[in-house]
């Protein structure tokens, strides 16, 4: 997206969070940390001037998605979600569904098993509650995981299957716990799993507010050029 807006000469500015401790160079100007909740991102918008807001963050992280579309709504800002589509499983495909990294937790079962958590540091701090398993992690970023028994890999995608099923059978993995993100940088990871015939606890998206989404830049560019979602 920031590649097409910069190619296009457009005015815009990309927002991180500030997770990752070097982000990939950008084509256009960043700016990093929160906005102080849905006044201060309101109030940003409005002593920079925006006229569009592309909310393309992450499909889990839901609070800001959702403060971006109360945000709009107060400065009369027009919004459009850029999201991957979610992840469907196929024939093959162990998947056993949850809602929350709670029910993942769960779904682990009480006997120790070797799992590879291919979630981000945010969350793997509730798996500290079954201590039984052995957790293989993988950061963008170093860090030092609360998890008693783990390894850590720092790396970042997207990744191959040639990879994905050399890592999995490294480290003996017998399950695997994952975040519906969609997208394809980060899907190796499930065709690994089918056929290896592993199981995968799949958490489901959080819940974000209704608004107009589409999952390719040229719709996003579509829309910054007619103001209305033709394409998805
Ligand atoms: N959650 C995940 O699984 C996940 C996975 C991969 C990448 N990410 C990325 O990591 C970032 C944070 O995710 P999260 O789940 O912590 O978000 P979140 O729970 O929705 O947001 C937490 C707070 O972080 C700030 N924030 C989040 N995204 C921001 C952005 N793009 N620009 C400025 N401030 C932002 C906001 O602070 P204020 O309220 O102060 O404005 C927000 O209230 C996002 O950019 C997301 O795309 C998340």
């Amino acid at each position: 997206m920031a590649t097409a807006l910069a190619a296009r000469g457009e005015r815009a500015v990309l927002s991180y969070a500030g997770r990752t401790e070097a982000p990939r160079a950008q084509a256009i100007p960043t700016r990093i940390g929160g906005f102080g909740g849905v006044e201060g991102l309101a109030d940003h918008m409005r002593s920079e001037g925006v006229t569009h807001l592309v909310d393309a963050t992450h499909p889990f992280a839901a609070r800001i998605s959702a403060n971006a579309i109360a945000a709009a709504e107060m400065e009369g800002v027009p919004i459009l979600a850029l999201t991957r589509p979610e992840w469907v499983d196929g024939p093959g495909d162990r998947w056993i569904r949850v809602t929350d990294t709670e029910q993942a937790v769960a779904a682990l079962g009480a006997d120790p098993v070797r799992i590879f958590l291919a979630l981000g540091r945010q969350t793997i701090g509730d798996f500290a509650s079954a201590p039984q398993h052995f957790y293989l992690l993988r950061f963008v970023d170093a860090a030092e995981p609360t998890l008693p028994h783990h390894h850590l890999v720092v790396d970042r995608g997207p990744f191959t299957l040639a990879g994905e099923l050399a890592l999995l059978r490294d480290h003996r993995i017998q399950m695997l716990v994952a975040k519906n993100a969609g997208g394809s940088g980060a899907r190796a990871k499930l065709d690994a799993a089918r056929e290896l015939g592993l199981p995968v606890v799949m958490i489901d998206r959080p819940f974000i507010p209704p608004r107009p989404q589409v999952s390719s830049v040229a719709a996003v560019l579509d829309w910054l050029d007619h103001g209305v979602v033709r394409g998805v």
